[in-house]
């Protein structure tokens, strides 16, 4: 009895083909809406343009300043892209620690922090009088007019910090430096982290047009036609749009499969109401949706002998690296129960098979969503082109995707079933999406000296 109650709990989260494909359909309607000028102020899924009209093509070069804000690590990078027959990219990084004082206090405190580790990372390197010009990977999502100005639509993720949102980022960073008054840097792009990802993979392998993060957030961008861009002005070849697809869902487009457990997450959150899709998919929230589903478990008495423990009303204790732990096949099940253990959840074994089980069912569906919102993506570029069949690769990266033993498997396989015409290439990208920021900031350079 008990175990059919247990199985009829991860039942809900179990997707059929029709229910994916359903979502493809959806996240496909959303595509539209964002691109199309009579549904663009209210489209949830944003379609942001990045002004990058063009993948790398080998020809960048110079020495750069990144930054790279917005996922599990803050990042200061140092990169020198030598052109020519003999291609190379060297990196220098520094990684950073953001308090979550800072992470939700006021933006002047942020933009401060970020410049004080500028200046520490300049004095590391010894390179404070250079002025060298900046790309900023900012992984939020931001409304750009041009690649070196971008407002601030709405923080996601576990940032909040005040009055940043509204703002251009770009200028609120220049202020900061100004305010600083020790350097003088050259902000000249600001990039989303899933534009540098696909930069990245497509200096290796030119069939890159989409970008994926399966990280801290979800998000995705790809190489549009302009001619379906209608917010920009221009017909002609292509550019880079940031999805911003967390936000699918947010008007209530996914309500039938969300879950109470999923509602929990979402009412608890920073952001209410917000990026449900990203809430289904991400690192930053699986683990809070296994948690909820273990108090709900636990309250019937089917787990921890009916006891909720502190630590298990604590929320965030599940890591993306945890999940990751647990679901690993190499793992017997005494160690299933050490990491519990570890993690101040005392269980039997009995315990560790159900908690084990949950993880499964979330990250397979949260794999699933994600390859439905895929197929939705490479479908839209295969009718673009007007072909019957597309060969494309998608650059990827981000914890859950790196980490997860399962996670992405199932989502090449989603992608697969989903999107039989196409053929798509999963590609890591090696580096994060600091070296696409600095290629971008190439590019942005040259156009510019070419302007003057
Ligand atoms: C990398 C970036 O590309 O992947 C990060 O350099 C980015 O800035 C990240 O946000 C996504 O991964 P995670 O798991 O750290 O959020
Ligand atoms: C969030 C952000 C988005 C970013 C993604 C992955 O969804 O809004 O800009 O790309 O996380 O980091």
């Amino acid at each position: 009895e008990q175990s059919r109650q247990i199985a009829e709990i991860l039942s809900e989260f179990r997707l059929t083909t029709e229910q994916l494909l359903e979502v493809k359909k959806r996240m496909r309607t959303e595509i539209q809406n964002g691109l199309s000028k009579s549904t663009q102020d209210t489209a949830t899924v944003k379609m942001l343009p990045t002004f990058v009209r063009s993948t790398p093509d080998g020809t960048e070069h110079g020495d750069f300043l990144a930054l790279d804000l917005g996922g599990t690590n803050f990042r200061v990078l140092m990169v020198k892209i030598r052109s020519g027959k003999r291609r190379t990219v060297e990196m220098h990084n520094k990684i950073y620690a953001i308090p979550l004082e800072v992470m939700q206090g006021t933006g002047e405190e942020l933009f401060d922090h970020i410049v004080h580790c500028i200046s520490d990372f300049l004095d590391y390197m010894g390179m404070k009088n250079a002025r060298l010009p900046l790309g900023f990977t900012f992984s939020f999502p931001c409304r750009q007019t041009s690649l070196d100005a971008g407002i601030l639509v709405t923080w996601t993720k576990g940032f909040k910090a005040t009055d940043c949102e509204g703002e251009d980022v770009v200028g609120l960073l220049r202020e900061a430096i100004k305010r600083r008054e020790e350097f003088d840097l050259d902000v000249v792009a600001v990039v989303n982290d899933t534009v540098g990802t696909m930069m990245t993979c497509a200096y290796e392998e030119p069939t890159c047009e989409i970008g994926l993060i399966a990280g801290t957030g979800s998000n995705a961008c790809y190489m549009e036609e302009m001619r379906n861009i209608e917010m920009i002005e221009g017909d002609q070849g292509r550019m880079c749009v940031n999805m911003e697809w967390g936000a699918f869902g947010d008007n209530g487009c996914l309500d039938d499969i969300r879950t109470e457990y999923d509602r929990a997450v979402d009412d608890f959150s920073l952001n209410p109401g917000k990026q449900r899709y990203e809430k289904m998919c991400s690192g930053m929230y699986l683990g809070e949706i296994v948690r909820n589903i273990l108090i709900d478990m636990t309250k019937k008495g089917f787990l921890f002998r009916g006891q909720i423990s502190e630590t298990l009303k604590t929320r965030g204790i599940f890591e993306t690296k945890f999940l990751s732990q647990i679901e690993s096949d190499r793992l017997a099940l005494l160690q299933v129960r050490s990491i519990l253990q570890h993690l101040g959840l005392d269980s039997t074994c009995d315990d560790s098979i159900i908690v084990k089980e949950v993880c499964g069912a979330v990250s397979h569906r949260a794999a699933q969503l994600c390859g439905a919102g895929m197929a939705a993506v490479v479908d839209k570029i295969r009718e673009n082109r007007g072909l019957d069949h597309l060969d494309i690769t998608v650059g990827v990266d981000g914890t859950l995707y790196k980490l997860h033993p399962h996670f992405s498997g199932i989502m090449h396989q989603t992608v697969a079933e989903l999107a039989p015409q196409c053929n798509v290439k999963f590609l890591l990208s090696e580096d994060g999406s600091g070296k696409g920021a600095a290629l971008i900031t190439a590019v942005g350079c040259r156009l510019r000296q070419e302007l003057n």
